[in-house]
């Protein structure tokens, strides 16, 4: 193993585009860290198939939602850097675990709002603000917003709106992490199928069918269509792409 392979930090790794990321990642010959919230024994089939690939991995729960959390989470992180990957530095943190919650902006309550709040804005950004002394310079930072952000679709008014929040925030870590050489992209795909939002893409024809209809190239997104943009973002190829909006969503609503 070469002693300066680079390592990623992935939450929500355990399913869905995370998992699809994390491969991906591995597959470019990066070392990977996944979080999972709930679902221990699916993120430990993850760290499986990393190392089948011939990357180390190690999976480490997280709740994203509970800020409070994050300085033993990092404890956690420097530990699995000391002992599995024999550093104490990371290079690539992609901020991806989310939850879907669909509510009319009418109808959606405090609680939901502050849920999605939580899961999608203030966890992220002070995750990865507490993360920054153990994050290499010269590394990258990724987070992950919706096509959401920048159509409208009914129902999606508070999600999006902390997608939004997100795309912002990802401007103003390009700039001022760009002392460190960090670069920060915002990766925004379109609807997937995964478990998100009761798995309603993948599951319900109706609904697939619609947004099928409403992209150019005809179809619904499958996980293996983020993995790799992810991934690209993650590596030497993309080292003059910062601060920028990808949203890989095959054409939605153009
Ligand atoms: N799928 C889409 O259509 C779509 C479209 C645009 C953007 N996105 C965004 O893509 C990201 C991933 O979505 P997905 O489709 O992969 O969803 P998913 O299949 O439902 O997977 C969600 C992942 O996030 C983790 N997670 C959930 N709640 C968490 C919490 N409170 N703290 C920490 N981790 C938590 C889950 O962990 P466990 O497995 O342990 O529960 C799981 O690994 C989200 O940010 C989502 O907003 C998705």
């Amino acid at each position: 193993m070469a002693v300066n392979t680079k390592i990623a930090l992935v939450t929500g790794g355990s399913r869905g585009l995370g998992k699809n990321m994390a491969i991906a990642i591995a597959k470019k010959g990066i070392d990977v860290i996944i979080t999972y919230h709930s679902k221990k024994d699916e993120a430990e089939e993850v760290v499986k198939e990393i190392e089948n690939l011939g990357q180390r991995a190690d999976a480490i729960q997280l709740n994203v939602a509970e800020s409070s959390t994050f300085d033993s989470f990092l404890e956690e992180v420097s530990n699995s850097l000391k002992n599995i990957f024999k550093t104490d530095k990371f290079d690539f943190l992609v901020n991806n675990a989310g939850i879907g919650i669909h509510n009319s902006f009418a109808e959606t309550t405090e609680a939901e709002f502050d849920q999605l709040t939580n899961i999608h804005f203030k966890g992220p950004f002070f995750l990865t603000q507490k993360a920054l002394p153990i994050l290499n310079d010269g590394g990258g930072i990724v987070n992950i917003s919706s096509g959401l952000a920048r159509f409208s679709f009914p129902g999606y008014a508070a999600y999006a709106s902390m997608k939004g929040a997100i795309e912002t925030l990802t401007q103003y870590q390009a700039k001022e992490l760009g002392e460190r050489k960090i670069r920060v992209n915002i990766v925004a795909p379109g609807a997937i199928e995964t478990d998100f939002g009761g798995g309603a893409v993948r599951d319900n024809d109706e609904i697939n069918k619609m947004i099928a209809g409403l992209t150019a190239l005809g179809r619904v997104g499958l996980p293996d269509d983020i993995g790799g943009v992810v991934a690209f973002l993650c590596s030497e190829e993309s080292r003059w792409v910062n601060g920028q909006r990808i949203e890989v969503s095959g054409g939605i609503f153009l």
